[in-house]
């Protein structure tokens, strides 16, 4: 291969495979992405991401127009053709079940095993419980030709939805779990330019690195939870818990990120990585992590609740009749994903006591109204706030934060606004006349 750029092939075109691939084009290498949906093949073949990341469209587009990027349907063409495979493809939640859902990554397998007829390196990019990278292993060498010629790495990510494209060519570290030296090399290579910007590179066994990404998302999920259970506390003693949160911040061992107190994480990922990291350690007999990890999820769900009690307790003893603005459907702010959003989950329990609730969101509302097909939506927050006896403002978009408080006031019944984001500016609205209460401040 030392004539030519490395040939890497990108399996998975969500929010990670569809980084994944702009970012090695990026990087100088021949790319091929594979997606077996028409509809979505076509727009990445025109250089568009099948969903919003900021940023990633003219990445793709550029490497699309330069010949660099292209994507297929067809196995057949990166089988032989690739020196490096990413598998990037969903772990879901199992239906019914904390258990990750690997039907989309054994399914890669059998589609490119049976075209593998010469050595190459398969790199697990995807979240996967601790041991499947063994069991991936064992299905190559026995059902591709090359057999034992392939090579199996395990590659976690840290992307962050919103931020994909920075997270992708300038990660805070890359981990890469290898079992020979060789795959090592080929590592390197491949990610040559972020380690010549100094990123940090940890080499570890194939299950460390597994559990590294497991591990990294249980933490950043206790972080959250163990800031809205402060909240809780905040409320009870009339304390700040955003001040709470900075000050704690300030100690380099703690740090200020992921200490955003609010109606808790949601998304593709927290949530079904913290249950799945629960199920794996029960299979492996570790009950004590279960335990721990177990109230991080009960804080959770417990933050949506307590946000419904807050708007129960300033609409009155009523339901029924009641007009209640969301602003905000996306699971957090600069993203159309609205898988296990807490906005909707909180619209809909709200929607469920017998409230009229009107959502409006500058993204998402396309996903929302697949979601929630039953609630109602306006096409800009003022138009949501018409008659409202409550506003709550559930993500963080930067446009609510900039919304005119004296200018709503017109629209709405009552100028009553939760703002369980704890990000909008309270003198403003108070100054407007509003009613304005964030749980978590005096
Ligand atoms: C998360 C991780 O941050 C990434 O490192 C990881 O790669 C990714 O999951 C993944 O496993 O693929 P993401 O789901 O995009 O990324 O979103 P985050 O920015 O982590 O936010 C998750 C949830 O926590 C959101 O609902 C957000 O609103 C909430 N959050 C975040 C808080 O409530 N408080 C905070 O301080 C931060």
């Amino acid at each position: 291969t030392s004539d030519r750029p490395l040939r890497i092939a990108v399996i998975g075109t969500n929010y990670l495979g569809a980084n994944t691939a702009a970012g090695m084009a990026e990087f100088g290498f021949d790319v091929i992405g594979v997606e077996i949906d028409e509809h979505r093949l076509k727009l990445l073949n025109d250089g568009k991401a099948p969903l919003y990341e900021p940023g990633l469209d003219p990445l793709l587009k550029k490497h699309v127009d330069s010949g660099r990027l292209r994507f297929t349907k067809d196995y057949a063409e990166i089988a032989d053709w690739a020196d490096v495979h990413f598998i990037c493809v969903g772990t879901p939640q199992t239906e019914g079940s904390d258990a990750a859902d690997l039907s989309q990554v054994n399914s890669v397998v059998d589609m490119l095993a049976p075209g593998l007829t010469r050595p190459c390196l398969v790199v697990g990019r995807s979240t996967v419980p601790v041991g499947t990278s063994k069991v991936v292993e064992r299905r190559f060498h026995t059902e591709a030709p090359a057999g034992e010629g392939i090579e199996i790495a395990w590659q976690p990510e840290f992307l962050r939805e919103a931020h994909g494209v920075e997270d992708t060519l300038h990660p805070d570290r890359l981990v890469f779990g290898v079992q020979t030296p060789a795959a090592e090399a080929r590592m390197r290579e491949v990610f040559a330019r972020p380690i010549a910007e100094g990123t940090p590179v940890v080499v570890c066994n194939r299950p460390t690195a597994e559990l590294v990404k497991g591990g990294a998302n249980a933490f950043l999920a206790t972080k959250i939870s163990f800031i809205n259970a402060l909240a809780e506390m905040a409320d009870a003693a009339g304390a700040d818990v955003t001040q709470l949160a900075d000050a704690l911040g300030h100690d380099k061992r703690i740090g200020r990120g992921m200490l955003n107190a609010g109606p808790g994480y949601g998304g593709g990922c927290l949530p079904k990585d913290l249950r799945a990291f629960m199920a794996r350690a029960g299979e492996l007999g570790v009950e004590e992590v279960i335990t721990l990890l177990r109230e991080v999820d009960d804080i959770n769900q417990r933050r949506r609740g307590r946000i419904v009690d807050v708007v129960h307790e300033l609409l009155g003893a009523e339901w029924v009749g009641r007009k209640v603005t969301v602003l905000g459907a996306a699971f957090k702010a600069g993203t159309d994903d609205v898988r296990d959003s807490p906005a909707l989950d909180v619209a809909g329990r709200i929607q469920l006591h017998g409230a009229t609730v009107t959502v409006y969101d500058p993204e998402a509302m396309e996903n929302a109204r697949q979601v929630r097909p039953t609630l109602r939506y306006a096409a800009s927050a003022a138009e949501a706030c018409e008659g409202a006896h409550l506003v709550l403002h559930l993500t963080e978009w930067p446009e609510f934060r900039e919304l005119d408080p004296a200018a709503l006031r017109g629209a709405v019944e009552n100028p009553v606004v939760v703002d369980a984001r704890l990000s909008l500016d309270s003198k403003k609205w108070r100054d407007a006349g509003w009613t304005y209460k964030a749980p978590g401040k005096p």
